[in-house]
């Protein structure tokens, strides 16, 4: 039992270890420190989503289902390695609070 609940805790963690700083790296020269610019003339401002709606754009892209253009989804897919769909809505709230 106490190993039971001591993985629990150890899974639960790495759930959380989601590394925003590290996976918005990727982001910055096109959409902006704080998701503040216009991507390449043709991106929302990602500062300007709503959470949820920034989250479904993040998890459409991981799932392939972004209405967006092929180039510009398997560019994103690249940039987005090691980001997992359960942590898009960990991104998302990531990227509204930065200032
Ligand atoms: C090389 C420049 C570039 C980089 C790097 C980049 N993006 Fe984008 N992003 C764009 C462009 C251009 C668009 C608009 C594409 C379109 O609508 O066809 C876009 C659109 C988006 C959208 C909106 C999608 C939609 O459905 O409207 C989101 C969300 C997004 N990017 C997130 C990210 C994240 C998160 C990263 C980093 C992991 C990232 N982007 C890296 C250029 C970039």
């Amino acid at each position: 039992m106490k190993r039971f609940i001591a993985l629990l805790f150890l899974s639960s963690l790495a759930l959380m270890a989601f590394d925003g700083d590290k996976a918005y790296k990727n982001c910055i020269m096109c959409h902006g420190k704080t998701g503040e610019k216009v991507a390449l003339s043709s991106s929302p401002k990602l500062n300007t989503l709503a959470e949820q709606d920034l989250q479904n754009k993040i998890q459409a892209i991981l799932n392939g289902s972004s209405g967006m253009s092929k180039k510009y989804l398997s560019m994103h897919k690249a940039k987005l390695k090691g980001v997992e769909e359960a942590d898009a809505a960990a991104f998302a709230a990531y990227i509204l609070n930065l200032k």
